[in-house]
C-alpha cells in the first residue's frame, strides 16, 4: 500500500497550506511572504497576542444554524473576513491575482487589490468579486490621480490607503537573499518600466525596498488624505493605525473605516500586535467608522477573537497566499471554505447566531 503524503490529504487547518505553500516555492519567495521586519518580534507578538484572547462562550442560547453574513462599508458580504492586499501575487502562483480574485468572489467577501499588483486593475475587476483597491500613494502625485481614475472607472468597490508604509521595513531576510522580482512578473498598474529597480538589485540589497524608496511618497500627512477624500466618491478606508489617535484622525478626515494592523509584522519592528490595540481604536472612534483587524488572524477562532474586541470584521494575508501557492485558485478557494466553516463552529460554540452577537461576548487575557 502507499502512503498517502500530506499534500494528498484535504487541509484541515489554514496552517496546513504553509506547509505545502514551503515544499513548492523557492527559498527566497517563501521568505519573502514569510518573513517580517528587523528582528521579527512584532511577526511573532502577532500570533502570541491572538492567542492570550480568551473568548467566555454562551450557553443555552438557541442558536440552530449560523449566518455569516456581515456587512461591511455597508455592503452585505458572506462572512466578515476580506482578502488582505499584497503585492505581486504571481510570484507564488501564475493564477496570481486572478486566481485569488476569483477565490474572494466565489467565498462572497471582498478582494483588497494592491497597487503593486502584478495584474492591471482592470482584468482584476473582470472577475467579478467585490474590489477595494489599495492605494501605496506614490511620488508622482499625477500618477496617482491616473490610478484614482482607473480604480472608478474599474468599478472598484472602496479605496484603501495603506500608512504604515513611509518606506518598506529592513527585512533580514529578504537583505540575505538579495530578494527581487522575476523577469515574469511585473509591477502591472504602473506604468511600463516602472518596476525596473524592483527587477535590480545585487548583494545586501532588497530589490523591493530600493524601488519602493523610489516610487512612494514618503512624508504624507492627514491633510493628503484629506485632499484624497475629497477627489474620489468611494468609501475611504485607512490601513495600518495602531494608536487611537490616528484612528481618531483617520475618522477627522473622512475615513469610513480604519484597519488595525502593523502589516503582519513587516514594517515597524517593536510595534504591538495589532490585537493588543484593537480594544482602544474601537473606543476612540466610538462608532464613526468600521475598525477592521489583521496581523496574524489564521482561523475562524481568531475571527472571532476579533469580533468580541468590536472588530467589525479581519483581513486576512499570508495563508490566502499559502494556498494559493499550493492550490492555485482552487487551492484559494478550499481555504476559504475552510475559514468559513471554521468560523461557523467558533460561532456555534460560542453561542452566536451571527458576527454581529459576537461584539457581545466577554473577552479575558488569558495570560
Ligand atoms: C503584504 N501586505 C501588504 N499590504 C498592503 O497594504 N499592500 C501590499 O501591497 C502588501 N503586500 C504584502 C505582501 C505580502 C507578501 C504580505 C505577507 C503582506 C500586508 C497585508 O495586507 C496584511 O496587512 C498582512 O499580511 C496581515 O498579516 P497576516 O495575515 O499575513 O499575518
Ligand atoms: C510588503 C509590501 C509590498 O509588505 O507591502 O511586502
Amino acid at each position: 500500500m502507499v502512503e498517502p503524503v500530506l499534500t494528498d490529504l484535504p487541509a484541515v487547518s489554514l496552517t496546513d497550506y504553509a506547509e505545502r505553500a514551503r515544499t513548492v516555492l523557492s527559498e527566497d519567495v517563501w521568505d519573502y511572504v514569510d518573513c517580517g521586519s528587523a528582528s521579527e518580534v512584532t511577526l511573532s507578538a502577532n500570533r502570541r497576542a491572538l492567542d492570550r484572547v480568551a473568548v467566555l462562550p454562551r450557553m443555552l442560547r438557541g442558536v440552530d444554524t449560523v449566518d455569516l453574513g456581515a456587512r461591511l462599508l455597508g455592503r452585505p458580504y458572506a462572512m466578515p473576513v476580506g482578502v488582505a492586499p499584497m503585492a505581486y501575487q504571481r510570484l507564488v502562483h501564475p493564477d496570481g491575482e486572478l486566481g485569488l480574485a476569483s477565490a474572494a468572489g466565489a467565498a462572497g467577501i471582498p478582494y483588497l487589490a494592491s497597487t503593486l499588483g502584478s495584474t492591471p486593475l482592470e482584468q482584476v475587476t473582470r472577475v467579478g468579486a467585490d474590489v477595494w483597491f489599495q492605494l501605496y500613494w506614490l511620488r508622482d502625485r499625477a500618477l496617482v490621480r491616473d490610478l484614482l481614475a482607473r480604480v472608478v472607472a474599474a468599478g472598484c468597490r472602496a479605496l484603501v490607503v495603506t500608512v504604515d508604509v513611509p518606506v518598506l521595513g529592513r527585512r533580514p531576510r529578504d537583505l540575505r537573499n538579495a530578494f527581487r522580482l522575476p523577469d515574469h512578473v511585473v509591477a502591472a498598474n504602473l506604468p511600463d518600466g516602472r518596476d525596473a529597480l524592483a527587477h535590480a538589485g545585487g548583494p545586501g540589497v532588497s530589490a523591493l525596498a530600493a524601488h519602493t524608496a523610489s516610487s512612494f511618497a514618503p512624508a504624507l500627512r492627514w491633510a493628503d488624505l484629506a485632499w484624497l477624500r475629497g477627489q474620489i466618491d468611494l468609501p475611504l478606508v485607512v490601513k495600518g493605525v495602531l494608536d487611537p489617535r490616528d484612528a481618531v484622525e483617520a475618522v477627522r478626515v473622512g475615513a469610513d473605516a480604519v484597519v488595525v494592523s502593523n502589516h503582519g509584522g513587516r514594517q515597524l519592528d517593536g510595534a504591538p500586535a495589532s490585537v493588543t490595540m484593537l480594544p482602544e481604536v474601537v473606543d476612540a472612534v466610538g462608532g464613526d467608522c468600521q475598525v477592521l483587524l489583521d496581523s496574524g488572524i489564521r482561523s475562524g477562532t481568531d475571527v472571532l477573537r476579533a469580533l468580541a474586541l468590536g472588530a467589525a470584521g479581519v483581513l486576512v494575508g499570508r495563508p490566502l497566499l499559502w494556498a494559493l501557492a499550493a492550490g492555485g485558485e482552487r487551492g484559494a478557494r478550499d481555504a476559504l471554505e475552510l475559514l468559513a466553516a471554521e468560523l461557523t463552529d467558533a460561532l456555534t460554540l460560542a453561542g452566536c447566531a451571527d458576527p454581529a452577537a459576537a461584539a457581545e461576548l466577554r473577552t479575558l487575557n488569558a495570560g
